[in-house]
């Protein structure tokens, strides 16, 4: 698996998740899997081993040198070292602001990973994730295609979010020495830039997305990103499957960052976790007795933050508390530390990235928030389902396939009004303990884990391989 992202060594949203527990599942499956990422500034290197030193990269005429480490995980997690290009302190750029060389620092990666393909691992399945990773199938389809190392090499493209693209100017073609061939309509070329997700939509051997629901729904002009011709031209070969959650990690009887537990047996560590969390946020006593809502996110425009902005202070005046963990635009953290400063003691707001609070809220609020513009799968209210914390979510991609009638509440239209209208539907629930903790146990009984999921990766890759 080639990934810019991989838990817990370097995460900022659900792909790290997913490129994280997916192997160990696939592993039940009887596949063997090797994970490549490129090795950050946040990730240590003191306990992983340097298995290959000075792998030349050459992009035209410039070298690059990268040195291969391999950090100690349930299955081989390879790290591409190369200071000067991954070394910085942000992942794909800073203070909102995308670092001006990503398209080399992601050419140099799909090199890399095609180097550790060869020398290390030899895969039979190259299985890439989202647009950092877009180069691999087109380079295995130009400069590499007669290549006997590569001979028989499938790819499989995952789109995990369409939003991102990865577009540059054309004129970078040659920098990241792409075979100028690859740049038309039915390539990577996408309204006059160079698409990197196209490198994966046209090159790749198949596609899936991470959800049923968004494979439908990209392939229509709404949520196609202006990509919906290019994904409908491949039809054929494209999926959808659910992610999984990782149980292990996320799940309220054994989790090492909760300060209490429970279980759908024994519910009553939750209010413990519910005091810790008030606590935490500085929310009053009351809050303990009133619905309490939390969100963890990433503060972007994908996550329905426009219509939460239009309804936040009629949901404050009904009695109900909120509790937002996030980080991302800067226009979208300014919005939401405004709306605690205006509603002290009901809208509490911690900008930032942390696990521990990420948790405490999954464990402790009483609904999980998520009123997503799209969401091509969407982890969180797979956790909350499992913490007995209820979803109210829009009805798109991932939240409409994992949420239903009974184990939480969606609305449809994208609208302040949908929105308050399900959060009013919730809070009148909560009102009636007896069913509300009927509710929370029929959610918490869900088995999404990724046992269905990887035997469907599983067969797949078996699939592209010719029925193996
Ligand atoms: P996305 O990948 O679009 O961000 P998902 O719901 O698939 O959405 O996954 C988000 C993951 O990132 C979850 O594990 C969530 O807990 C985590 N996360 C998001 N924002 C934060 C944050 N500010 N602090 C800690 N964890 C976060
Ligand atoms: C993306 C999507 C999210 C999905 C995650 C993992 O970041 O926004 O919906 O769950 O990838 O696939």
């Amino acid at each position: 698996m080639v990934s810019s992202e991989a838990a817990p060594l370097a995460k900022t949203g659900g792909l790290a998740d997913v490129v994280g527990s997916l192997p160990a599942a696939l592993r039940a499956c009887g596949d063997e899997v090797a994970v490549v990422i490129p090795r950050y500034g946040s990730v240590d290197l003191k306990s992983a081993r340097r298995v290959y030193d000075s792998l030349p990269v050459f992009l035209g005429p410039t070298r690059y040198v990268t040195s291969i480490y391999q950090a100690p995980a349930e299955f081989p997690c390879f790290l591409v070292d190369c200071p000067p290009l991954y070394g910085r302190k942000g992942f794909y750029g800073e203070s909102g602001v995308d670092y001006p060389d990503n398209h080399i620092r992601f050419a140099v990666f799909a090199r890399a990973a095609l180097g550790v393909a060869r020398f290390l691992f030899r895969a039979q399945v190259l299985h890439c994730h989202d647009w950092q990773t877009g180069l691999v199938p087109a380079y295995l389809q130009t400069t590499f295609s007669s290549d006997p190392t590569f001979l028989g090499v499938q790819t499989l493209f995952t789109i995990h979010n369409l939003g991102y693209q990865g577009l540059f100017p054309r004129t970078v073609l040659p920098e990241v020495a792409l075979d100028p061939a690859v740049y038309k309509p039915d390539g990577m070329e996408f309204f006059g830039h160079l698409s990197y997700i196209k490198g994966g939509i046209a090159f790749a051997t198949a596609l899936n997305t991470v959800s049923p629901t968004y494979a439908r729904e990209i392939q229509t002009p709404e949520y196609g990103f202006g990509m919906d011709g290019a994904l409908r031209a491949r039809a054929a070969d494209l999926t959808g499957i659910l992610n999984g959650a990782d149980y292990g990690v996320w799940s309220p009887e054994a989790d090492a960052l909760l300060p209490a537990h429970y279980s759908a047996a024994d519910l009553a560590g939750k209010r413990v976790v519910k005091q810790h969390l008030v606590a935490e946020f500085g929310l009053p006593e009351e809050a303990m007795d009133r619905p309490l809502i939390g969100i963890v996110s990433r503060f972007t425009r994908q996550k329905g933050t426009d219509i939460l902005a239009e309804v936040a202070g009629q949901m404050v005046a009904e009695g109900i508390y909120l509790v937002a963990l996030g980080t991302g635009d800067p226009e979208y953290e300014e919005f939401f530390r405004g709306m605690a400063a205006e509603h002290p003691g009901q809208i509490a707001v911690r900008v930032g990235f942390d696990n521990r609070l990420a948790h405490l809220i999954e464990g402790g609020a009483d609904m999980f928030l998520m009123p997503s513009r799209y969401e091509p799968c969407g982890l969180n209210q797979i956790y909350s389902l499992r913490y007995g914390t209820v979803p109210v979510v829009r009805a798109t991609g991932g939240l409409d396939d994992t949420i239903e009638e009974g184990t939480g509440f969606k609305f449809r239209e994208y609208s302040g009004a949908a929105l308050l209208g399900a959060v009013r539907e919730a809070a009148r629930a909560f009102g009636n303990q007896d069913l509300w903790r009927e509710m929370m146990v029929r959610g918490m009984q869900k088995d999404f884990s990724w046992k269905a999921s990887a035997a469907a990766y599983s067969a797949l890759y078996r699939r592209l391989l010719g029925g193996l």
